[in-house]
Parts: C-alpha cells; structure tokens; sequence
C-alpha cells in the first residue's frame, strides 16, 4: 500500500515580475517499508519537493497545482495546526546540514527529548522521564557510546558525523512513519557517509521505516533504496527499481549522471557539461535536450510522454517512441556497468 502519494505536484517561487518554476508537475509515491531515492543535479527541485510534502515551503514559494496524499489524506488542504500533527509524528525530516538544524545553546539529549512524542496521562515528572529515557535510547541505537554522558554535550563539541546521529535520532524520537532524508551525508567525508548510511538502512530494515532519500550522488543510492527517480529541471525523468536504474538507465541524463559518478574512493563528482536551464523561462520540449547529444527535433518542440519500459520502469524521453531510431547507451558507461555488474555478481 503506499502511504505517500504525490500526483502532478509544482510549485513555483515568486521572482520580480516572473515566478521561477521550481517543481513542473511530478508524480512520486512511497509504498509501506520502502526507500525511495529522489536524484537529481543540485537546483532540480528536490528540496522544494520535500518541503512541499512536510508544508514548510519558504515565503514566496506556492502550491501551483497536484495532490499530496498521506494515507489517503490529503496534504495541501490542510490548515497550519493540522499540518503540525502530521510533521514529526507522521512524517519526518533529517535535514541536510545537522549543524543548522541543531540547538547550539541547549544541551544534544534534551533536544531529541523534546522531540520525544509521549500521550497519555503522564505526570509532568513522568513525562520527563519517559522522554530522557527514550532519547537515550534512540542515542544508543544510533551508535552513540556513553549515551549518558553525551547527552549533556552541546552541538559544537561534536563531530559532524555523531550530529548527525543526533539529528536522525531527534528526527525519530516522534516515531514516524516516513522519514524524509534531504542529502543527509553531503557534508561527511566518504567513512563517516558510509557509517550514516548503514544506520539508515538498518532503520528500514529493523523498523519498516519508509524514506525519500534525497541526494545529487547516484552512488550513494545503490546502498540504501528500494527505487530511484531521477529529477531534472523540475520533472521527474525516469524512475525504476535500483537493478533497472543501475544496469538499465534509458534517459540521457540518467546516463551522464552516472558518467559523473566517481571511481574508487573519491568523493567528488565530475560535472556533468551544460547547466541546468533557467527556470524562470518557460521550457519547451524536454528541459534536458540542450545537454543531450542525442536531442531531436521534437525534443525541442513537445514535452516527452512517460514510455514504459517495464512494469516498475519509466521514461520520459522521446527516444523510447517505437518511432524514434534506436539508440544504445553510451559504450564507456556500458562498461562501466558491466563492471560493476561483475563485481556485484563475485561478492554473491
Ligand atoms: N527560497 C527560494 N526562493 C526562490 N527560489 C528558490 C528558493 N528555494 C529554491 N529555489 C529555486 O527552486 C529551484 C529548486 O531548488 P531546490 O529544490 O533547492 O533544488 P535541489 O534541492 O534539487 O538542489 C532552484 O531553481 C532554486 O533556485
Ligand atoms: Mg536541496
């Protein structure tokens, strides 16, 4: 069943006269237990598309158009109060930067207790306690030794990497049921990425937890979710199971994003040639046809359809129309992913 639902979402951003069209209309949804990675080059539209789910779109920022559905119910009718009991204890947010996000001033295990979601009738004293008790708890299933200790430490004294243990930790403590993680390991080196990944997955894994794992890195994508959809320009471009993106990528963007992706332990991504278009000028076609050197004519022209390669797998591009000339993906990402392929394969 899916618990979230997004249908021809945009939202767009007062800018002067004009208004910037930060999402164009996108269709997502998230099933019970699932992980969906949402990837895409910086200014695509990710963070807009997150804060519209959670309500908490900046000012100048407005719901154009679409449906956000959480359990059925809809989202962008709601009033602010409504809105309030459905952050946090329904859904969730790890921001990107925990050092932002974080009190500096109040002490690491009182902010996730007051996250702490606790009802019934409780005396104060004894609400206190659950909460403390169940912040500690939560610090210790984020991998955090001497929890007691730590939990009268302030933000600074920490490193990046238990911050953010501490804000996944204060994004859990309402317990909700879909947990939204926007690029939750940008500012990790590759080690301490790889320790914060592995905790989110176990959450999936150990508590069913659904998430729409944001990130411009497709590598670290393969590690933790269940489907991808990729994101340019405000739309959504293809979307599959991890497999079909990762061994079958259809879209030319798909394609140079994972040309960008770097080998071995480097963390830095090549750039992908061109820039992302201006989103305060109508786009016609497809956005990406100025980057793609397998552009068309109608791809300046119409916007593509969705053509469906599989049961779980979609593209948005013209070279997927029975009457377009077959195109084949680029022979060093092929490669590439026959490499990759084989290593998967020899580790079982
Ligand atoms: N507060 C804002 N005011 C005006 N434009 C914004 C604001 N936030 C984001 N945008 C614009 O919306 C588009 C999508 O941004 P964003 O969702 O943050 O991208 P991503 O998270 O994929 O990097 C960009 O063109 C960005 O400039
Ligand atoms: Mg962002």
């Amino acid at each position: 069943m899916d618990i979230l639902t997004v249908k021809d979402l945009k939202v767009s951003f007062e800018a002067g006269a004009e208004r910037l069209n930060a999402v164009r209309g996108i269709d997502l949804e998230i099933k019970s237990g699932e992980v969906l990675a949402l990837v895409g080059e910086s200014g695509s539209g990710k963070s807009v598309t997150s804060k519209a789910i959670l309500g908490i779109l900046p000012r100048g920022a407005r719901i154009e158009k679409g449906s956000i559905k959480y359990r059925g119910r809809e989202l962008t009718s709601l009033t602010e109060s409504e809105l309030e009991a459905i952050r946090g204890r329904c859904i969730s947010m790890v921001p990107q930067d925990p050092f932002l996000s974080l009190d500096p001033i109040a002490r690491v295990g009182e902010q996730i207790a007051e996250s702490v979601f606790c009802d019934g009738c409780l005396s104060r004293s004894e609400k206190r306690r659950y909460k403390r008790q169940r912040a500690l708890e939560l610090m210790r299933e984020m991998g955090i030794v001497n929890a007691e200790e730590r939990f009268y430490e302030y933000p600074f004294r920490m490193s990046g990497g238990m911050r953010q243990r501490i804000v996944i930790a204060e994004a859990l403590a309402p317990s909700p049921e879909i947990l939204i993680c926007d690029e939750p390991t940008t500012a990790l080196d590759v080690t301490i990425e790889a320790q914060i990944l592995d905790l989110l997955g176990g959450l999936k894994k150990d508590r069913g937890l659904s998430m729409l794992f944001i990130t411009h890195d497709l590598g670290v994508v393969a590690r933790i979710a269940d489907r991808v959809a990729v994101m340019y320009a405000g739309k959504i471009v293809e979307v599959g199971t991890v497999d079909e993106i990762f061994y079958d990528p259809k879209h030319p963007y798909t394609w140079a994003l994972m040309s960008s992706m770097p080998g071995g332990t480097e963390k830095r991504l090549k750039s992908i040639p061109g820039s992302v278009p201006d989103m305060r000028k109508k786009i016609t076609g497809d956005a990406f046809a100025p980057r793609s050197e397998w552009a068309m004519e109608i791809d300046y022209a119409m916007e593509p359809p969705f053509f469906k390669i599989s049961d779980t797998h979609r593209v948005a591009s013209w070279l997927y129309h029975p009457d377009a000339p077959r195109v084949d993906i680029p022979k060093d990402l092929r490669k590439r992913i026959e490499e990759r392929r084989a290593h998967t394969d020899g580790r079982g």
